[in-house]
């Protein structure tokens, strides 16, 4: 907060709070004025943002002091964890307690974090499993390649133990058919975790829930609200079965942890059910989500995102110069400039590098790129809650005045 506003140079400072050695709280007069000037902020910040370059101002790392780290991905490790315990015990009364054993599945399109995950459980990296996949299934995981892949683990002896299905992977918003993935999973009795991160918001709405068919059938899933249903950074929601799977593998009674409520057996202690013991109240900010915008006001967030996204996907499908690279599920469109003449794939990739590098420069619009089956991918995203058409249509004219300075102009490398 003190660096909010360097140009008021009277503005109370908390520094005056620290005074001699000993600990002073802070002054409640402090804390109003510093409330009122991030009032101001946030009010000045979405009155003025159309005049603001898209990306700020500044280097990497110069936040690093005032960061704290924070647990990744967690969800998916508590699962883990507590699979790769069920699993131990259910081999070790086979006399075989190796946890060099258990096997893990996802596709080459999950999120890294599920690999990072998978170390910190301890798993073997030896028997972390990445399941290829291809346009064929635009991306998504092919139950067969996966049955493939576990049979063979289980004929070498190992232990086929949890399988991470994404719904909608971060590269392409790709879709791990949920049902089918279960089915195999039962085959080998390993368990399922859903990963919908991202697409899980479009599910408030009926008409995406078909996206996860088979989930009454999964051990647990999570979704992120932070990346689409317009909740701060961060804040998580897992869901799981058997809330014992977590609590088997994660609980800890120490003394100083005692108290009348936990005893009662009245509450539920989610320090049992994560790595860490203290957690910020995020389900808070979700609640004041839910509350201040309702079930309809939040369908029509997700809805018009889509519609905008698919406005984009139509303007590009028109452009004979584009390609839409894989079908569009949600609110993000992979799309590139398409080979031309005799260009190599590289010399393709080389143009859509030059593309968004002038497109990201020019502050006026931030896109993402991504590899798809081996070719350079720009992602047009919508998810802003400020996002309006004609902020696509802008970005769009934008896009095509650039790809005709860059090919018109001759500028690409042959
Ligand atoms: C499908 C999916 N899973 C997991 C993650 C990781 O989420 P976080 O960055 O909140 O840890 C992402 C982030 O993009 C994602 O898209």
């Amino acid at each position: 907060l003190p660096e909010m506003d360097p140009a008021a140079s009277a503005s109370p400072s908390f520094h005056a709070c620290v005074q001699g050695s000993s600990f002073q709280p802070l002054n409640p007069e402090d804390v109003r004025a510093y409330l009122y000037k991030a009032a101001d902020f946030i009010t000045d910040y979405y009155t003025s943002v159309e005049s603001m370059p898209v990306l700020p101002d500044v280097k990497p790392g110069y936040l690093r002091d005032e960061l704290r780290a924070s647990p990744t991905s967690e969800a998916m490790l508590v699962t883990l964890v507590a699979a790769r315990d069920a699993a131990l015990r259910r081999i070790a009364s086979n006399g075989m307690s190796y946890i060099t054993r258990l096997t893990v599945y996802a596709t080459d399109q999950t999120h890294s974090t599920f690999f990072k995950a998978c170390r910190l459980a301890g798993f073997d990296p030896a028997n972390l499993r990445s399941i290829p996949t291809g346009p064929e299934t635009d991306y998504g995981l092919d139950p067969a390649k996966l049955l493939e892949v576990m049979q063979l683990d289980f004929d070498a002896g190992l232990v086929p133990t949890y399988i991470c299905a994404t719904v909608g992977t971060t590269s392409s918003n790709a879709v791990d058919p949920v049902s089918a993935v279960a089915a195999v999973a039962a085959m080998f009795n390993a368990r399922v975790h859903v990963d919908a991160a991202y697409a899980g918001s479009a599910c408030i709405c009926p008409e995406f829930r078909h996206h996860i068919d088979g989930v009454e059938r999964v051990d647990s899933i999570s979704m992120s609200p932070h990346k689409w249903l317009l909740t701060c950074l961060d804040c998580t929601c897992l869901w799981v079965r058997d809330t014992n799977h977590l609590t088997d593998a994660l609980e800890t009674n120490p003394e100083y942890l005692k108290n009348d409520a936990t005893e009662s057996g009245e509450v539920i202690d989610l320090k049992d059910m994560q790595v860490g013991v203290g957690r910020r109240f995020r389900g808070l900010k979700l609640w004041m989500v839910m509350r201040t915008y309702g079930t309809a006001q939040l369908q029509r967030h997700i809805r018009s995102d889509v519609a905008m996204a698919k406005a984009f996907e139509d303007l590009v499908r028109a452009d004979g110069r584009f390609e839409i690279v894989v079908p569009r599920n949600f609110a993000l469109v992979c799309f590139r400039i398409r080979a031309r003449g005799a260009m190599t794939e590289e010399a393709t990739d080389e143009v859509n590098r030059v593309l968004i590098n002038r497109l990201n420069m020019s502050g006026k619009v931030y896109l993402a790129h991504t590899l798809v089956g081996n070719r350079f991918v720009l992602r047009f995203a919508v998810g802003s809650s400020l996002q309006e058409d004609r902020h696509v249509r802008s970005a769009w004219e934008l896009i095509k005045k650039t790809t005709a300075e860059i090919i018109d102009g001759e500028e690409i490398v042959q």
